[in-house]
């Protein structure tokens, strides 16, 4: 059997995978979807996996007609819980061509060209940042890879300065993302957890006052901010935590893997100030920059201190370390990587980075636009005004139990997939807007 030759069965094959591709890429809108059972699952496909192998269509019948549909989308725009995505057609179509050139993007003598053009992508988040012409960096999987990435790269590069204490710390808000407690735990470095008030949001008095009471606060080696928690949206004052941190030679690392995407939107631009003086940041271009998964851009100030805490060294790779040229693995914790920034690139290059202005200013509308609606029935609280998308929202009177049935029922009705959290103890409803124009 033939599996890498271009001859009619793979014309066959080919037929069908974009025959598919093409008529999800149409569907307008998106369905919803829900999960099915593993029984359910069972029953209704199977073993795919046999010795002989099967003919395609009929494996993509079962992809088509059932695992598919047992994923909820989260690009319909009745998907409105944790983070929804948007891909542009552009990112989805480019996305093919990615999967279908095999570039290795590790390093600039494999895949120079795709290097060359997702650089100019990562320049243009630098530039909204205002991070110097010296900056650079790397798309990674996510913003749990691109957090550990940088704080491996912190730790490094203070450890140069420093004696090494018997446990490296690292301050952060209450609200910090759960990536970064892992990420913690991966790197076997404690925490100084710092409270947060009835805002979520970190301030630079609140790190000053928890680095003045730590008794132990030359452990520390880094401190993160979020522009954009999870759950609220709040922004931590950046400039606040760069004058503290800086202060005491501390790392900033700033995880907006979510909410960095409104450096694109004039109308909130000054939330994030500050943000020109953090050491790296994320931002996760498959959350709100309208890219497929999976693709985050991390970016240093001084990506020669990740390059020290990163490169990876050994015979077979002496080549790939001849060029003086950039070599993406440098910059992260891994060596192989998919050339994951082209289909973003690819999109902002035929766009144009106005109309992603436009969408991020757009998406904020939505979120302005249900806060008031909320506000406005009798039976529904806003808890906090959105600084960002998300929009947190109490049903006045209804216990714990009734949220989670309401939820359920409106995705069983394939209505829409909005999932409960909780702020402050308390469970509430979490929206996330997301423009699908
Ligand atoms: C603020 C923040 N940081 C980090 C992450 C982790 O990013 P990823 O899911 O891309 O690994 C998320 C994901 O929701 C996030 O919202």
């Amino acid at each position: 059997m033939q599996m890498h030759h271009y001859d009619t069965a793979t014309e066959k094959m080919a037929q069908l995978c974009f025959g598919y591709a093409t008529q999800r890429l149409r569907l307008d809108p998106v369905p919803l979807d829900h999960p099915m059972s593993l029984a359910e699952l069972d029953a209704a496909v199977g073993p795919t996996i046999s010795a002989a192998g099967h003919d395609p269509e009929q494996v993509i019948g079962w992809f088509r007609d059932v695992l598919a549909p047992a994923c909820i989308s989260a690009d319909s725009p009745a998907f409105l819980s944790f983070i929804p995505v948007a891909p542009t057609k552009a990112s989805q179509l480019f996305d093919v061509i990615v999967s279908s050139s095999a570039i290795c993007a590790s390093d600039w003598l494999e895949g120079a060209g795709a290097i060359y053009a997702e650089n100019q992508a990562l320049r243009w988040l630098a530039d909204l940042a205002e991070f110097p012409s010296t900056s650079g960096g790397v798309f990674v999987s996510g913003g749990s890879a691109a957090n550990l990435s940088a704080l491996v790269a912190a730790r490094a590069s203070i450890a140069e300065t420093r004696d090494r204490p018997p446990r490296w710390r690292v301050a952060l808000a209450d609200q910090a993302h759960s990536s970064l407690v892992n990420t913690l735990r991966i790197m076997d470095v404690d925490a100084l957890t710092i409270p947060t008030g009835p805002d979520d949001r970190l301030t630079g008095e609140a790190l000053r006052a928890a680095l003045d009471a730590d008794p132990d606060a030359g452990s520390i080696f880094a401190v993160v901010a979020t522009a954009g928690t999870t759950n609220s949206g709040s922004i931590d004052d950046l400039a606040g935590i760069a004058d503290v941190a800086h202060e005491r030679a501390l790392w900033v690392h700033v995880d907006g893997a979510y909410g960095l995407a409104g450096l694109a939107a004039p109308s909130i631009r000054d939330h994030f100030a500050g943000i020109e003086r953090a050491d790296s940041f994320v931002v996760d271009p498959h959350k709100w920059l309208f890219a497929p998964f999976d693709c985050a851009a991390l970016l240093y100030r001084n990506p020669e201190t990740a390059r020290h805490a990163h490169s990876q060294m050994a015979p077979y790779l002496d080549s790939m370390r001849a060029t003086e040229e950039w070599n993406p693995a440098d910059y992260a914790y891994h060596l192989t990587r998919r050339a994951r920034g082209l289909p973003f690139w690819f999109s902002l290059a035929v766009h144009g980075t106005d109309a992603y202005r436009d969408a991020v200013e757009a998406t904020l509308d939505i979120a302005r636009d249900a806060a008031r609606r909320i506000d406005a029935a009798p039976h529904l609280e806003l808890i906090l005004h959105p600084e960002l998308t998300a929009v947190l929202w109490r049903r006045t009177g209804w216990s714990h139990e009734q949220y989670y049935e309401w939820s359920n029922a409106m995705l069983r009705d394939q209505r829409a997939f909005v999932m409960p959290t909780t702020f402050h103890g308390e469970t509430v409803f979490r929206d996330i807007a997301f423009d699908h124009s």
